[in-house]
């Protein structure tokens, strides 16, 4: 839950604002998006990690307002296409804050960026290194570059395997000396400004350990290429990941202990290696949006099945699902919700939150406690989907993307519109022959 989402006689209350009355004015379902809440974590990111910059991962989530807090608050940002940088733009980012990424870019992508004057694109493989000098030759301009290698560490969530981790698309590998070559290539492409290299390790990390193996082999290639190359290479980043809580079983570390940990880790690496420190740099999307948002659904049905062995499961049907919250169907990931349009004393059963969509799989909580007189047109508030649900939500079934309504200090307002059928319909030009 974000940090000001409090129960005032059962109704749910985020940001000053009360659920139902929320609903009253924007409709169900709606994202929640506490703007306290944000802020308050962009804040702890940048000031535990002073000596760092910290980029936003803005996949995680992505409007103009957002782009806007994260400016505010000091924080840079890490966009992986076009449209994202289109809207970094629309927000009047300081556009040197911005770090381009994503493993194929195209020729216009690229040129978009380096004309817009992008502070760094993380380079992701040999054809884009190509692709970018001439881009660069073109537009007669520099553009700082990192270039993201593979460290062969896999990490998900409580575990992390160190041996893995070669075989997928992202980044130069280390152990087969691309990495090392891909650095050779940028220091010779004229218009690349080398600044360092970059890895990623996976998203939703509890155990640290995985951060430390990577930074130690990222670490060994910085002190490689300042032996080999004899040079040394200014800054390091070493990406996103850091988990959070969407069940009481998770128990995430705070930015100021990452902070410390990461931070011993390189300096005493670089010590070993004989190696100044380079200036570090982070990437955390969901550790940042993800908490800060709840999904407000209106439940429609409520219909109970008979489970082998005899127990019983509440089926409550809301007005969303695997559109605007893809996660659960996609990961297996875990949910939790809330009764929050009144309090209820009924005993709580065994029950499952699922969508309007035409399919079994559109689960959005999968094992819920709801209390038993749950009934239609109660409203259900699901916490932690401030990251990766609007950004990954889709129009399955034709329904309309839920609005995103920002709430501070007792006032909502709209900061991503409901989409309409008129925009639905906008792309079905129909057949014009
Ligand atoms: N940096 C890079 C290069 C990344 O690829 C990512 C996430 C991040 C930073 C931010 O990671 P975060 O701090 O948000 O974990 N859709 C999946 C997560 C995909 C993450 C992709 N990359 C999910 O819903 O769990």
């Amino acid at each position: 839950w974000s940090r000001t989402a409090r129960k005032v006689d059962g109704v749910l209350e985020v940001g000053g604002v009360s659920v139902s009355e929320l609903v009253a004015e924007h409709g169900t379902p709606a994202y929640v998006l506490d703007e306290a809440d944000f802020r308050a974590r962009a804040r702890a990111f940048r000031e535990a990690f002073a000596d760092y910059d910290v980029f936003y991962a803005g996949k995680a989530f992505l409007c103009t307002s957002v782009a806007r807090w994260v400016a505010e608050e000091g924080l840079s940002l890490d966009v992986c296409t076009g449209g994202e940088l289109a809207v970094a733009q629309r927000a009047g980012f300081d556009m040197a804050r911005v770090e381009f990424h994503g493993n194929n870019k195209s020729v216009a992508e690229l040129r978009r960026a380096v004309e817009a004057g992008v502070g760094r694109v993380v380079v992701d493989s040999f054809d884009e290194v190509a692709r970018l000098t001439r881009v660069v030759a073109e537009t007669g301009t520099a553009v700082g570059v990192m270039v993201r290698v593979t460290p062969g560490v896999e990490a998900h969530t409580h575990e992390y395997i160190a041996t893995a981790h070669e075989d997928q698309k992202f980044g130069f590998s280390i152990t087969a000396g691309d990495a090392l070559e891909a650095v050779r290539r940028v220091l010779a492409a004229p218009g690349l400004e080398l600044q360092g290299l970059h890895c990623h390790i996976g998203s939703q990390i509890f155990d640290t350990s995985g951060f430390e193996v990577a930074a130690r082999r990222v670490l060994a290639l910085h002190a490689t290429v300042a032996a080999e190359l004899g040079v040394e290479m200014p800054a390091m980043d070493l990406g996103g990941g850091f988990g959070i809580a969407y069940t009481t079983q998770d128990d995430p570390a705070d930015p100021a202990q990452l902070a410390t940990e990461m931070t011993g880790i390189v300096e005493q690496e670089c010590r070993v290696l004989g190696v100044a420190v380079p200036h570090l740099s982070i990437e955390p999307g969901r550790a940042i949006v993800g908490p800060s948002t709840c999904t407000v659904y209106e439940v429609g049905t409520v219909k109970e099945v008979a489970l082998d062995g005899g127990a019983r499961r509440t089926y409550v049907s809301v007005d969303g699902g695997m559109s605007d919250n893809i996660r659960t169907a996609l990961y297996d990931a875990d949910y939790s919700c809330t009764l929050a349009s009144r309090r209820s004393d009924a005993a709580p059963v065994l029950g499952r939150v699922v969508g309007k969509h035409c399919e079994a799989g559109d689960v959005v909580v999968k094992d819920e406690f709801v209390p038993a007189d749950l009934a239609p047109g109660d409203l259900l508030a699901v916490p932690g989907t401030g990251a990766y649900c609007r950004s990954m939500s889709s129009n399955y079934n034709h329904l309309l993307r839920p609005p995103v309504v920002a709430v501070r200090d007792g006032a909502s307002r709209v900061v991503v519109r409901r989409e309409t059928e008129d925009d639905l319909l906008a792309t079905d030009v129909g057949d014009q022959s």
